[in-house]
């Protein structure tokens, strides 16, 4: 039930009646009754007319019968009270979908997320595209949508000349698995080579043409690498509990024979401009800092392809052969103008029918205590594996360590930064992933003490009253989260919920009310515990049992 949505349209009705304007009551959650609109006010402006004399003329209109009481306050603001009944009856319905029903009109949705690169360690900034992406995915396969979870992974490109040469200085086929068995090491190494002698450098460029032109040991040796690095992946996908599978692997390799054909395309459609020696396109609105048209390079000037011809190849594919409604990339802020760039040549090729198929999910950066890029201390890179192991070492169990990361991660608003401060994410009081844990053991512990029966909701203390409006709040949020894409929608209802049961948890008894109350309050309970289960999951955070 999305008590929201019921009020502003029976208000909008009235609000209509009034003037004749249509107008979004923009009816939200409030401190000073459950729910408030402040419509009069804006409507005011626009007819001329105090806002208190609308909002009474709208109140007198509004067809809240067996919903809600409404009463203008202050300025000239609508206050809503939603009938008991109207919240008892919404707070037993609540069933495993809790009053959630699959959308009209399913889309195939393709989410582009994770998108490590081979042999390279996942990087922080892959930590949040892969919590926020599966986030994302679980909400929208939770909606009724049928989500494709593409993982782009970077397993092509100029940096296998160096690694396969290195490989092959290690003994090619025959290196044992030893060498491989840290491939961070295996490419720092191979760097090192690489930006230090010249022979080596020269056969690491020759090794990119072989590996390009198809010479089979070359492509060998190369599979081997992104085989490792895949294994390394799952692995580290099971640690976190992502939903990322072996088969949702298209790397950027994958779209390599098509790329010739998506240029003739691109071309035929008169989109490119030769520049420098480089196929461009320059879709319309991009400017560098010096005012010129910005290219995006779609063939190198050496006849390769780039980052951004794969990512046109990807978008083709998604669109044309998997006949996807919408694309999601989570994908952090600083390839903004790739993504846009991208998605304008697109719609020029018009492959992108509409402005909003695809969307650039962007988020920002994960930063250490003192502000700055969160780094180990001597500046590197944090190994994802490594902040793992260390959520293992603080905390309990996996399950509350990983859980805190990724709550601490989810419950942020994605666009901005934030602070990876182990206390405050471990904390078990606050915004945090142990306190929702704890919360949901909390909640499912009332029934490990009793074999009473729920029955009907009846609604008499005000902490209950707080509570099943929290309880009918989670439909609002998830609609939220997932039209805005913005788990911390969800993660900050469930808070929220979770606070709301402590509450009345501290102030009705349960076991020790009698009958009808005890029934009552069970079932507040019971949808309380199942709507954190069902919230957590969503956001891909394990609940241990008891805590
Ligand atoms: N491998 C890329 C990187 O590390 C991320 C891929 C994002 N997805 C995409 N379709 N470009 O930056």
């Amino acid at each position: 039930m999305n008590l929201e949505a019921l009020l502003a349209d029976r208000l909008a009705t009235a609000f209509h009646a009034v003037d004749g304007v249509p107008v979004d009551p923009a009816v939200r959650a409030s401190q000073h009754a459950d729910f408030q609109s402040g419509a009069a006010l804006a409507l005011s402006r626009q007819v001329g007319r105090p806002p208190r004399e609308i909002a009474q003329d709208a109140v007198a209109r509004a067809d809240l019968a067996g919903l809600a009481t409404a009463a203008v306050s202050g300025p000239g603001f609508v206050n809503l009270t939603v009938a008991d009944e109207v919240l008892a009856a919404g707070v037993e319905a609540l069933d495993d979908r809790l009053g959630v029903p699959p959308v009209a009109k399913p889309e195939r949705v393709v989410i582009d997320y994770s998108g490590p690169n081979v042999a390279k360690e996942l990087q922080i900034g892959h930590l949040r595209s892969t919590i926020i992406g599966d986030a994302l995915a679980r909400i929208f396969d939770f909606l009724g949508h049928d989500v494709v979870r593409a993982n782009h992974l970077g397993d092509w490109g100029t940096q296998f000349g160096m690694l396969i040469e290195h490989l092959v200085e290690s003994g090619g086929d025959a290196a044992g698995e030893s060498t491989l068995a840290d491939l961070t090491t295996f490419y720092r190494a191979a760097r090192q080579k690489f930006d230090g002698d010249d022979d080596f450098r020269d056969r690491a460029r020759r090794r990119v043409v072989a590996l390009q032109s198809g010479d089979e040991a070359t492509r060998r040796m190369w599979r081997r690498l992104v085989a490792l690095s895949e294994r390394d992946f799952m692995t580290t996908y099971a640690r976190l509990g992502v939903t990322l599978s072996a088969g949702d692997f298209v790397g950027e390799s994958s779209y390599q024979d098509v790329l010739a054909d998506v240029v003739a395309e691109l071309d035929a459609k008169g989109l490119l401009t030769v520049s420098d020696g480089a196929l461009c396109a320059f879709p319309p609105g991009f400017t560098g800092r010096d005012g010129e048209p910005l290219p995006l390079i779609v063939r190198k000037s050496d006849g390769g392809f780039g980052y951004p011809a794969t990512d046109l190849a990807a978008v083709r594919h998604r669109t044309r052969d998997l006949a996807a409604d919408r694309l999601l990339y989570v994908v952090g802020a600083p390839q903004r103008t790739h993504f846009r760039m991208v998605f304008a040549v697109a719609r020029q090729a018009g492959w992108l029918t509409g402005d909003d198929v695809a969307e650039h999910i962007e988020f920002g950066a994960i930063l250490g205590t003192d502000g700055k890029m969160l780094r180990t201390r001597a500046g590197e890179n944090i190994r994802l594996s490594a902040l793992l192991d260390e959520a293992d070492a603080r905390a309990s169990s996996p399950a509350v360590g990983i859980g805190a990361i990724k709550y601490a991660d989810l419950a942020a608003d994605r666009r901005s930064d934030y602070v990876f401060d182990w206390d405050r994410m471990l904390a078990s009081t606050g915004n945090t992933g142990p306190y929702l844990q704890y919360a949901t053991a909390r909640v499912g512990s009332v029934f490990r003490r009793t074999d009473t029966e729920c029955g009907p909701v009846r609604l008499t203390e005000p902490a209950e009253r707080r509570l099943a409006l929290a309880l009918l709040g989670f439909e609002p949020a998830l609609t939220a989260a997932a039209t805005l894409r913005e788990p911390h929608r969800l993660a900050v209802h469930l808070h929220d919920l979770a606070v709301a049961f402590s509450g009345f948890y501290e102030t009705c008894p349960i076991l020790r009310a009698e009958a009808a109350t005890r029934a009552s309050r069970l079932t507040l309970a019971d949808r309380t515990a199942r709507t954190l289960r069902v919230g957590l999951a969503l956001l891909g955070i394990d609940q241990p049992e008891t805590m």
